[in-house]
């Protein structure tokens, strides 16, 4: 069996704009043809851990519908165990499923119902994954820094969102 080993890992040098540009290189090269969304998800979070510093949370929220009801139901993730469903409108990721708006929060301790899963998390940036006008599942990434994400982030991670939607 071959073996095929990633090594990314930018160095600090790397602007923010190159390192989202590398980061969504490596992600379409790793799910273009793979048909699983698990595999995808799971990819995916381990490449958003592997690219971005001052991480300790980055995963997937899927949308999930039982009968009339709709809610976010953990997906795959890199960092500490979490929530597993979180009603729409609730916290920063059911507010960015609910409202299909990103959500880029610089102090989660002044986010009306934001959830702690993780008590170092500071900032949080959440996009949704949208296909065919519906959200389908949220891209969470949380850190122990206050303000670690600005707009440059979340232009990187709704490019990421975009690339993945047909593919999870
Ligand atoms: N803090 C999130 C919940 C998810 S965890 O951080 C992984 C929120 O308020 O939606």
């Amino acid at each position: 069996m071959a073996i095929i080993m990633f090594d990314f890992r930018p160095g600090p040098e790397v602007s923010t704009a190159e390192r989202w540009q590398q980061l969504t290189e490596a992600a379409d090269a790793l799910t273009q043809g793979e048909r699983d969304p698990v595999a995808n998800m799971a990819n995916v979070a381990a490449l958003l851990w592997e690219f971005l510093p001052d991480l300790n949370w980055a995963g997937f929220y899927r949308m999930i519908a039982e009968g009339d009801a709709r809610e976010l139901v953990l997906g795959p993730f890199i960092g500490r165990p979490a929530c597993i469903r979180i009603a729409l409108g609730r916290g920063v990721c059911g507010t960015a499923a609910q409202s299909g708006e990103t959500q880029l929060v610089e102090d989660v301790h002044q986010f009306p119902g934001h959830i702690p899963c993780d008590a170092a998390s500071r900032s949080e940036l959440v996009v949704p994954v949208l296909r065919g006008g519906a959200v389908i599942a949220v891209i969470d990434l949380d850190s122990p820094l206050p303000a670690r994400f600005d707009d440059e982030d979340a232009k990187g991670l709704k490019r990421l969102a975009e690339l993945l939607s047909a593919r999870i």
